[in-house]
């Protein structure tokens, strides 16, 4: 007769192949139990144990498992050596959670030995984890939120079951209606790019290539989005013939950059036709761009020798300058800044540059950053005074310019400052832009809108495509202040926030498709 070898009960269509084995009955002692060793029980399929009440139905799936038990399992005397001698030897099991099936059971069994038998035990004994009476009460709640104006685009709950028909690439919140965007792979260089081209209503998507190291491909996927998306805007508001488009490598810039990278990567930007122009950004050098120049001539910021407009920096500061001016003119009545406290944080390519202009124009300069070398440096170049606290927030000016990080306004320093304009070169210095803008707009704070007033550098690599000189460089870095100027009145007349007035007559540029 078959038996399951392991209960000695008679083999039932359940029991694994595996398991049954002939047995042979004295006549008076034949067996007559049925295998019932093999029982169907329901998994949570996230947790991998057995579920409880608790568990949605969504997660549970049916498994078949080896109970083992002794004779008399709900006799503690008889049920308790088994259970010890099972968890004995249970020496191989790593993952207690794995979702196994009697397939795996089998294998166990023919390569493990008997000892190994107290998986299925071991799982019947766990119940499910994950899904219990607090996240039953309390389900994991997901909102959209508008990038556009921070509203919530669909309010409710969100089961995890539907996370996975969220789309990754259409329907990423920072899409926005990109026109296009590339995956770019090569095998032998070890390439992974993402290029994305958010809008060429205005003329070619440019902006730069960023290398760095991501924790996955999404967050690689959103950061190339919001930064094209980002360059639609800064191109239109300054008025600009240039669409907006970003790039990120995948990778770490100092070990995994080489030279057959940059080129495949120039490659891929060459295959777009101009749709794409590529520049500098985190993790890359002028020589970089030298090197895709090689392979295509849609990139800007090569080196000046071979045609390039050179380092944008200079320039940048001079659009920060025109802004912080702006904004003096409306929040003072006059642009001079002689003898206005101006606070800057971080004084790097672009900081010290800003520190120079406005120390030239008589104002009390106070700079702060993380480098004492710097600090030192610059206090002793411009008579700066430093102020060694990173802290800046309490102290008294009367201009801000963040040069250093971005979303330093936000709910920790937004009540502290207590400067009465904002202009510096940072990118997003408003962690929340509708709130955080608008609370700077309640307490009277011209804010100066960072993706105006830092484009100097976008003009400067728009000399090489356009093919004009520093003068126009310089005239249109200039007009930066009447831009300002007409974010102020308009931000007023509108009764919006200086950076939704922005927003508003870019997005207006890029929908009537002229400058
Ligand atoms: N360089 C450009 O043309 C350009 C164009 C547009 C926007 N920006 C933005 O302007 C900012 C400055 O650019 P950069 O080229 O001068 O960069 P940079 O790296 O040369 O300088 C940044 C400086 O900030 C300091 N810093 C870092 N963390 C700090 C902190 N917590 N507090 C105070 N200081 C800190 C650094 O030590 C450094 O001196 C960046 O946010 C950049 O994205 C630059």
């Amino acid at each position: 007769m078959e038996v399951n070898k392991f209960s000695g009960k008679l083999a039932t269509k359940k029991t694994p192949q595996e398991l049954i084995v002939d047995a042979y009955f004295a006549k008076d002692q034949v067996q007559t139990e049925y295998d019932n060793s093999i029982i169907t029980i329901e998994i949570d399929k996230i947790s991998g144990r057995p579920a409880t009440e608790f568990t949605p139905q969504f997660a549970r799936i049916e498994k078949q498992v080896l109970r083992l038990s002794s004779i008399r399992p709900n006799a503690p005397s008889w049920q308790n050596p088994v259970t010890s001698w099972l968890e004995a030897h249970a020496k191989f099991l790593t993952s207690l959670g794995t979702i196994w099936d009697q397939i795996e059971a089998s294998e166990i069994i023919e390569e493990d030995g008997p000892e190994n038998l107290d998986l299925a035990f071991r799982i019947a004994r766990l119940k499910d984890d994950v899904h219990n009476e607090f996240t039953q009460k309390n389900p994991p709640i997901l909102q959209i939120i508008s990038p556009r104006n921070r509203g919530v685009i669909s309010p409710g709950i969100i089961e995890v079951k539907d996370l996975a028909k969220i789309n990754p690439v259409f329907g990423n919140l920072a899409f926005d209606n990109h026109e296009q965007i590339v995956f770019c792979n090569d095998k032998e260089t070890g390439l992974k790019a993402i290029i994305g081209i958010h809008n060429t209503n205005l003329g070619p998507a440019l902006g730069g290539t960023r290398m760095r190291v991501y924790n996955n491909e999404a967050e690689a996927l959103r950061d190339v989005l919001r930064l094209s998306r980002g360059m639609s805007y800064k191109a239109a508001i300054t008025g600009l013939k240039l669409g907006g488009g970003k790039a990120v490598i995948i990778g770490d810039a100092k070990t995994q950059k080489t030279d057959a990278l940059m080129r495949k990567f120039g490659e891929f930007v060459h295959s777009l036709g101009g749709k794409y122009i590529t520049a500098e950004d985190m993790g890359m050098e002028t020589r970089d761009m030298d090197i895709v120049r090689e392979v295509t001539p849609y990139v800007t910021g090569i080196s000046e020798s071979l045609g390039g407009a050179g380092n944008p920096s200079p320039i940048t500061a001079y659009g920060v300058f025109m802004g912080m001016k702006a904004a003096a003119k409306y929040k003072f009545g006059t642009d001079n800044l002689a003898g206005k406290k101006v606070l800057v944080q971080g004084i790097g390519h672009v900081g010290e540059v800003i520190v120079e202009m406005a120390t030239k124009e008589g104002a009390e300069v106070i700079i702060s950053d993380i480098s004492i070398e710097r600090l030192e440096f610059v206090s002793n170049k411009y008579g700066a005074k430093i102020h060694h606290d990173l802290d800046i927030y309490d102290l008294d000016m009367d201009i801000y310019a963040p040069c250093a990080l971005g979303a330093t306004i936000n709910d920790n320093t937004i009540d502290r400052i207590r400067a009465k304009v904002i202009a510096g070169a940072a990118n997003n210095q408003l962690l929340d832009e509708i709130k955080h803008g608008r609370i700077l707009k309640e307490k009277g704070i011209a804010y100066a809108p960072d993706f105006l007033i830092n484009a100097g550098g976008i003009i400067n690599v728009y000399a090489e495509i356009g093919k004009y000189g520093k003068e126009q460089i310089i005239h249109q870095t200039e007009n930066i202040y009447n831009t300002t100027l007409d974010i102020f009145k308009l931000s007023d007349e509108k009764q919006i926030t200086t950076y939704q007035a922005a927003f508003d007559i870019a997005q207006a540029r890029i929908d009537a498709r002229k400058i």
